[in-house]
């Protein structure tokens, strides 16, 4: 990317922004386009909604994504708002149209192109949706304009859902109504924030759906969430968050630049985002995997998970302190059992502590279900990186021809890894890229 006077700026504005994966989707469909435009996240208090689009108009911005929590606001403050995102109160894309701001929504778009790309066609169907929020206002607006024969709204608080039914009720009639049950559905939602992070399901009684239900969430993050995994252990068709994201920056897009990214791209995007393996990052001490995993993990949308940390937190014990008590094969001992749990964990990010190759089994168990990726580095990043680090028991205190030693008692046991990345001369947003564009490419995708 090449910026000049001439480029021409889009951006996302929420309150929090910084996990956000819409500059990582924007830019690369910019990419592969060859368009001169840049896509970047805009921190943007509540209280600053007004002054920021106004600052949108002044700046000549000629789109921008809306976030949490300001898609309400936005829908208030645009100059005009199109009528499928002033049925759902809310707007998450905003088109600059020679200083005028157009609000659309691209959420309900973008899941029911997601829907229909998983063979599922809402038409006739009954529907029901957990959770009666701002994400379940989108989709039940979707399911509704495009022909589901009854929705349900099923939420924690009644009063709530009874509320959005009434709602939805003034454009699309009594097929909507708040509900208890999703006896007999066909299309069942979750529209809640539940099993984001976490192991959580909003929903277990998966006896009483239609037996070919198709089973869809909302939540990205992991992409198989506890109540899709479920749901497919019933045998349920399932459809994960991740496309519905893909599907409403795609449509976002468009309506920015009036530039259609073709299929192959948004196959790309599926490829480089669906994260049906975790990505185990392993390589010398000081290599730098933990800063290639945090920008992998931001890029992705996804969790880092430090095997070391999550040692020192299952066992209550520093490294070091292990080290002590149990020595090398001991700590090794409580590693491979550690790794052995990150194995199963899907759609993360795991970063490997430096010795944990020296057993082939972990490497072998891991690759069974993960990508592995050595992450190479020279003596001399190595000796920077590690410089007066008393947590690393292994290299306290050891020389340069010690450590150079080490790597080459080291160097081939990492040749069983899935791929090598020297990040000798590299930054790690850039080592992190080289990594997503590798998992683009695998045969197949990942
Ligand atoms: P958003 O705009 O992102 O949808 P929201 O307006 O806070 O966020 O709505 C979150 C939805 O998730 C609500 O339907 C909420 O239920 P309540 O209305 O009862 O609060 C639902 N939700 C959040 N946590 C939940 C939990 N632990 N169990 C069940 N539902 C939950």
């Amino acid at each position: 990317m090449n910026i000049t006077a001439k480029t021409i700026p889009l951006g996302v504005i929420g309150h929090p922004i910084a996990h956000s994966i819409s500059p990582e989707i924007h830019n690369f469909i910019i990419d592969c386009l060859e368009l001169n435009y840049f896509y970047c996240a805009y921190h943007v208090l509540p209280q600053n909604i007004k002054a920021a689009l106004e600052g949108v108009k002044a700046l000549g911005i000629k789109g921008l994504n809306v976030t949490v929590p300001h898609k309400e606001a936005a829908a208030t403050l645009c100059d005009e708002v199109d009528s499928y995102a002033a049925r759902i109160g809310a707007v998450n894309t905003i088109v600059n149209e020679n200083g005028r701001l157009k609000g659309y929504n691209t959420d309900a778009p973008g899941f029911m192109a997601n829907l229909r790309r998983s063979g599922v066609c809402p038409e006739g169907k009954r529907a029901a949706i957990l959770g009666a929020g701002g994400a379940a206002r989108g989709v039940a607006a979707a399911l509704l304009e495009n022909g589901v024969s009854e929705l349900r709204i099923i939420n924690r608080t009644r009063s709530r859902a009874e509320e959005l039914a009434a709602d939805m009720g003034k454009f699309y009639g009594d097929r909507v109504k708040a509900a208890d049950s999703a006896q007999g559905v066909q299309i069942l939602v979750n529209a809640t924030s539940v099993g984001m992070k976490s192991d959580d399901t909003p929903f277990t009684d998966f006896g009483v759906l239609d037996k070919d239900c198709a089973v869809c969430d909302i939540v990205y993050c992991p992409r198989e969430t506890a109540f899709l995994q479920m749901a497919a252990e019933k045998g349920f068709k399932t459809v994960s968050g991740i496309g519905m994201l893909i599907y409403q920056a795609v449509i976002a897009f468009q309506l920015f630049t009036s530039q259609k990214p073709g299929e192959e791209i948004i196959e790309k995007l599926f490829r480089r985002l669906d994260m049906k393996k975790s990505i185990v990052l392993t390589g010398f001490m000081g290599c730098g995997k933990s800063a290639v995993g945090r920008e992998l993990a931001q890029m992705s949308g996804t969790e880092l998970v430090d095997c070391d940390d999550y040692i020192v937190k299952k066992t209550g014990k520093s490294i070091p302190q292990i080290f002590a008590e149990k020595g090398e094969k001991g700590f090794r001992d409580i590693e491979s059992q550690c790794i052995r749990e990150l194995s199963r964990r899907k759609s993360v990010v795991i970063s490997l502590g430096g010795g944990a190759v020296l057993r082939r089994e972990n490497i072998d168990l891991l690759r069974e279900s993960c990508l592995v990726f050595r992450i190479k580095a020279g003596v001399d990043k190595i000796m920077r990186n590690t410089a007066g680090d008393t947590n690393r028991p292994l290299l306290c205190g050891k020389s340069r021809a010690e450590v150079e030693a080490m790597l080459d008692y080291r160097e081939p046991y990492y040749r069983n890894c899935d791929y090598t990345i020297d990040v000798s001369n590299m930054y790690p947003n850039q080592s992190a890229k080289r990594i997503m564009d590798i998992i683009m490419n695998e045969v197949g995708g990942n």
